[in-house]
């Protein structure tokens, strides 16, 4: 039986049809990401179009599941930064693609060394507001930090329903970095 669908903000309903077209065409989760992050590009909510969705301030909730496909298919959350906020390296149980709406964030790609033991700095950009990043496992070993001195929000599509498994971590890594 389908579940039923998280009320979409009006706003959001341009995205949801752009997303679920990409990612009713198929295809391997890497392409999915590619497209996923284009009908992103195309209809990145602005924060104001979100305010009423969003946390205002510290003491809100840190993220917010904005819209659940009924079949599970894909997920949007949005994600509220505060300022040097940031996450444990981990990587995913789907394709991802995340947008920047306001402010920047950093994110730190890794790889396993040493059968595992060790992570080794893979890589470092910086999203800026209208940033669209798409990106699916394997090579998707990550921590992505909030480095600014205000809040940073980030628009978030994931290929699982995350109402059902809560998180799109598959797992943390709490390992040295090697220099
Ligand atoms: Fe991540």
């Amino acid at each position: 039986m389908l579940k039923q669908a998280l009320p979409v903000t009006p706003q959001l309903d341009g995205l949801v049809t752009g997303i679920r077209s990409e990612v009713d065409r198929g295809g391997d989760w890497r392409r999915t990401a590619e497209r996923v992050a284009g009908a992103l590009r195309r209809d990145l909510p602005r924060p104001e179009a979100l305010a009423g969705d969003l946390a205002e301030g510290q003491d809100g909730p840190r993220s917010r599941l904005l819209h659940v496909e009924p079949d599970g298919a894909f997920s949007i959350q949005a994600i509220v930064w505060p300022a040097g906020r940031i996450t444990p390296v981990h990587d995913h149980v789907s394709w991802c693609v995340f947008g920047v709406i306001q402010g920047a964030l950093d994110e730190e790609l890794f790889t396993l060394a040493d059968g595992g033991d060790v992570l080794v700095p893979a890589g470092r950009t910086t999203s800026a507001t209208g940033a669209v990043t798409g990106f699916a496992p394997p090579g998707d070993l990550h921590r992505v930090a909030n480095p600014g001195d205000r809040t940073a929000i980030s628009i978030h599509v994931y290929g699982t329903d995350l109402s059902r498994i809560g998180s799109s971590a598959l797992r943390y890594y709490d390992l040295p970095v090697r220099p």
